[in-house]
C-alpha cells in the first residue's frame, strides 16, 4: 500500500514485530518484501505502533489478523478479530471505512458491521487471496477483488473509497468485483475449498494410479490441456499444508454445519482425509524402501517448509514426514533454504548436514534448490544408499534412475 503511494501505518500488539518493522527487518521470508518494506520506512509512508491511538483518523482499516483453528474444534478462533476491533473502536471517525481480510465463518462481517455501527465508519468485507511465497505479487498484480458492502450510500461510498485504494491494480486490469458481505466471505471459503479439492483429486487420482501401475504426473498433464480443469494445483505428491488451506476446509465445513448445511460440504472431509493419508503414504514408501525398517537407519529430508519461496513451516506436511521417521527411530536429517530456522525451533532434534552418509533421501519441498539444483550424480557421491523418494514429484526420475539411484515417485510408475 505505501508503495503504491499511500500513508500506512501496520498496527500490531506484538511490540517485537512492531520494533523489528520500524527497523525495516521483515519478520518472516517472503520474497521482495524487504525491499519494500524498507522502502516504505524509509519514505515514510510506512510507520508501525503497537497502540490502536495510531489509527484514529485513517480513512481505511484493513483488519487482517489470523484466524486460526480452534483450540477445542475444527472452527475459526475469531479473538483476535474481536480483538482488534475492540481496539479500533475508539478511534474510528465517521465515514470511515473498516475493510475486514481476514478468512472469516460467513456471518460474521455483518455481525462485526452492527459492532461498529454506532461509531458511524462502515465495515466492508475484502478478502485476501495471496499466496505465500508470491505475496509481494499477488498483493500488487491480484488476478481479482472482490469487496463486499452493504446496499446503504454508507456501503455505496465504501466500495468507491477501496475502488480508490486500489486505483493501480485496477488500472493494470485486475477485476474489481461488488458483492453483499456475505458472498465476499464466501469467496474467500470457497476459492480454499476449491484448491484443496483440486489438489486432493490429483491425490486420490495418484492412488489409483499407484494401484493400477499408472503414472500421476503424466495423467495430470494431460488432464491439465483440457482447459475446462487446467494444468494448476495438480500437483501430486504428500498433498497441501500451511496456514490456511487446511484450517480453512474444516472451518469451512463447521461452518456449513452451523447452518445447517453440513452434508452440501461433506466432501470436504473426504478431500482432508485424502490430504492427510498422503502423509501416511510417504512414511510408508520410505520404510518399504529401506527393506520394511527405518530404525538406526540415516535419512536426509530435503524440505521443511510447507512449500517452496517460504519458511512457514505451520502444519507443514513436509516436517511431519520429518518427524513421523524420526519417531520410527530413524536418524532424520532435515535442511530447507529458508525454513531450517523455524523447523529447528519446533523440533530440535533434528540435524543439518543431510546428504551425507544418507541411507535414503526424502524430497518433501519442490525448491528449485532439489528440483533443478542437486545433481543426482552429485548428491550419489555423498550418500551411502541411493534410494530416493520423491514426495512431490519434482524429479527427474529418469536422470535420477540413471545415476543408479532407485527412484520412487508418489503414484509413479
Ligand atoms: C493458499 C491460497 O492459494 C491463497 O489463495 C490463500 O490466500 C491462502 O491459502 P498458500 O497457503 O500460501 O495459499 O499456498 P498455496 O500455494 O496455495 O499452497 C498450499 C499447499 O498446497 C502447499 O502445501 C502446496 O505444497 C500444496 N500444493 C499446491 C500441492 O500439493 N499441489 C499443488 O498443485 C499446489
Amino acid at each position: 500500500m505505501a508503495s503504491l503511494g499511500h500513508d500506512v501505518v501496520g498496527i500490531d500488539v506484538d511490540e517485537g514485530k512492531v520494533a523489528d518493522l520500524t527497523a525495516g527487518a521483515a519478520p518472516f521470508f517472503e520474497p521482495g518484501l524487504a525491499e519494500l518494506l524498507e522502502e516504505g520506512v524509509r519514505s515514510g509512508r510506512l510507520r508501525f505502533a503497537a497502540d490502536p491511538a495510531a489509527a484514529a483518523g485513517a480513512e481505511v482499516h484493513f483488519l487482517a489478523v489470523g484466524t486460526p483453528q480452534s483450540a477445542s474444534g475444527p472452527a475459526a478462533d475469531l479473538r483476535f478479530v474481536d480483538a482488534a476491533i475492540d481496539g479500533l473502536l475508539p478511534h474510528l471517525r465517521p465515514g470511515a471505512v473498516v475493510a475486514g481480510k481476514s478468512t472469516v465463518p460467513v456471518g460474521t462481517a455483518a455481525r462485526l458491521a452492527r459492532r461498529i455501527a454506532q461509531t458511524g465508519a462502515t465495515l466492508a468485507w475484502n478478502p485476501e487471496f495471496l499466496r505465500e511465497g508470491w505475496a509481494v505479487h499477488d498483493t500488487l498484480r491480484p488476478d481479482r477483488l472482490v469487496v463486499g458492502a452493504e446496499d446503504t450510500p454508507q456501503g455505496a461510498a465504501a466500495v468507491d473509497l477501496l475502488r480508490r485504494v486500489y486505483a493501480a491494480a485496477i488500472d493494470a486490469g485486475a477485476p474489481f468485483l461488488v458483492t453483499d458481505l456475505a458472498t465476499a466471505e464466501l469467496v474467500k471459503g470457497a476459492a480454499n475449498a476449491f484448491l484443496a479439492t483440486k489438489i486432493s483429486f490429483i491425490n486420490a487420482m495418484a492412488e489409483i494410479a499407484e494401484a493400477a501401475g499408472a503414472d500421476v504426473t503424466l495423467l495430470a498433464e494431460a488432464l491439465g490441456h483440457d482447459s475446462r480443469i487446467g494444468r494448476r494445483y495438480l500437483g501430486s505428491g504428500i498433498g497441501f499444508g500451511g496456514g490456511c488451506l487446511p484450517k480453512d476446509i474444516r472451518a469451512f465445513a463447521a461452518r456449513a454445519q452451523e447452518l445447517g448445511r453440513g452434508e452440501a460440504v461433506g466432501f470436504l472431509h473426504e478431500v482432508d482425509a485424502i490430504n492427510l493419508r498422503r502423509r501416511d503414504r510417504a512414511v510408508r514408501l520410505v520404510v518399504d524402501a529401506l527393506g520394511g525398517l527405518v530404525f538406526g537407519r540415516r535419512i536426509a529430508v530435503l524440505g521443511a517448509a510447507f512449500k517452496p519461496f517460504s519458511d512457514d513451516v505451520r502444519d507443514s506436511p513436509a516436517l511431519e514426514v520429518a518427524v513421523r521417521l524420526r519417531g520410527l527411530g530413524a536418524d532424520v536429517v532435515v535442511t530447507d533454504p529458508a525454513a531450517i530456522e523455524n523447523a529447528r525451533a519446533r523440533h530440535p532434534q533434528l540435524g543439518d548436514e543431510a546428504l551425507r552418509d544418507a541411507d535414503a533421501v526424502v524430497v518433501v519441498t519442490e525448491w528449485d534448490e532439489y528440483r533443478r539444483e542437486l545433481h543426482p550424480q552429485h548428491a550419489g557421491g555423498l550418500v551411502r544408499g541411493r534410494i530416493v523418494i520423491d514426495g512431490r514429484n519434482c524429479l527427474d526420475a529418469d536422470a535420477w534412475r540413471a545415476a543408479g539411484w532407485t527412484y520412487h515417485g508418489m503414484g509413479r510408475r
